[in-house]
């Protein structure tokens, strides 16, 4: 199969990297973040949750970051939504456009949003609802598509039928998502043969998180599986709080890399995406965990001594 010539970049660092950090991220970084990451020409910022603070106090404040935030014409800010409680506050948050989640095991559904994967869909029904009934664009997750961390394996045929019910509920896109990265290339093939037997390739992206350091050979495969968008994160925040072990995405700025060596066209300016890295990971403490950002960085340094 062809690989695409053009690739969308989801960038999530600002939910699915912030989610997990430990220290308290103020509005206005978490505002600054999403500015820059936008000014650097990623297309969609997923720019909080509007989830139970009691179960992600690090997204509480999503409200105020969308007020606070100045919205690029183009850019898409999507935020999660659980329930129709959360679908409210992201009305008022005047949010355009939801991601709902789900999981292909159960007892992640369990753990992450305290119902049975059947129950899900059923508490989503009428937010996907009403939020079609506002306008608003909706995009679905599918969680554990390659493993649970409460179950083990999780068979692909589970994953595609979960994505059926999203793209039943009315989503333009299915994320699959590898929720605790362990998933390998061939492996993470057959999910996406087995999703597209079901829903067109163009409807399917795929969201790597890197903890087996999988993240770029995963995305490598999907493109060879026709796959032409994918989630990442700067400086590959983040993880799951719910996900014990689970670490950050596929960095956004070793996905960049990988996909402009193989010139396919992002949009997306590396060197903005990669300072945006370093600032992130210094503003929180914490390493960079781009590979490909590091070295740009430390090239960038090393030519600046005189
Ligand atoms: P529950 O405890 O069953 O909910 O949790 P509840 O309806 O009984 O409400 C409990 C309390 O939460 C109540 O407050 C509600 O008002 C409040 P109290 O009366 O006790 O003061 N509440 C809310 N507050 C604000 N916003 C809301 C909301 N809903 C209820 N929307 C629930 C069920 C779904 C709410 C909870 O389990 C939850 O919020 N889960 C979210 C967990 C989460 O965000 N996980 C991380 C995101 S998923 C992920 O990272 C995977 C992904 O990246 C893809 C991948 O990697 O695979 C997307
Ligand atoms: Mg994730």
């Amino acid at each position: 199969m062809d690989m695409p010539q053009e690739v969308r970049l989801v960038e999530v660092g600002p939910r699915d990297g912030l989610q997990n950090e430990s220290a308290a991220v103020s509005v206005a970084t978490r505002i600054e973040l999403i500015e820059r990451l936008a000014a650097a020409g990623l297309p969609a910022v997923e720019a909080g949750a509007f989830v139970s603070p009691k179960w992600v106090p690090q997204m509480a404040a999503s409200a105020a970051v969308y007020a606070g935030l100045t919205r690029r014409r183009g850019t898409a800010y999507p935020a999660l939504v659980p329930n129709l409680k959360g679908l409210e506050a992201a009305l008022a948050a005047k949010v355009t456009e939801i991601a709902v989640f789900v999981s292909a095991s159960e007892r992640f559904s369990q753990k992450n949003i305290a119902c049975s994967r059947a129950e899900s869909i059923t508490r989503l029904s009428p937010v996907a609802e009403k939020a079609r009934a506002h306008g608003l664009k909706l995009r679905g997750y599918v969680s554990c598509i390659a493993g649970c961390p409460y179950e083990g394996d999780v068979a692909p045929a589970e994953a595609a039928a979960m994505a059926r019910e999203l793209i039943g509920l009315g989503a333009y896109e299915i994320s699959l998502g590898d929720t605790i990265g362990v998933g390998t290339p061939r492996q993470i093939r057959t999910v996406i043969e087995t999703v597209a037997a079901d829903i067109p390739r163009e409807q399917i992206a795929m969201h790597f998180h890197d903890t087996y350091g999988q993240g770029v050979a995963n995305v490598f495969a999907s493109l060879q599986s026709g796959i032409a968008v994918f989630d990442s994160s700067v400086a590959g925040l983040g993880g799951c709080p719910y996900a014990p072990g689970a670490s950050g995405n596929v960095a956004t700025e070793d996905v960049v890399y990988l996909l402009h060596g193989l010139g396919i066209r992002t949009g997306v300016d590396l060197d903005a995406v990669t300072e945006t890295g370093g600032w992130i990971s210094a503003a929180l403490g914490r390493a960079n965990a781009s590979r490909a950002g590091r070295a740009l960085l430390a090239k960038k340094s090393s030519e600046a001594v005189p």
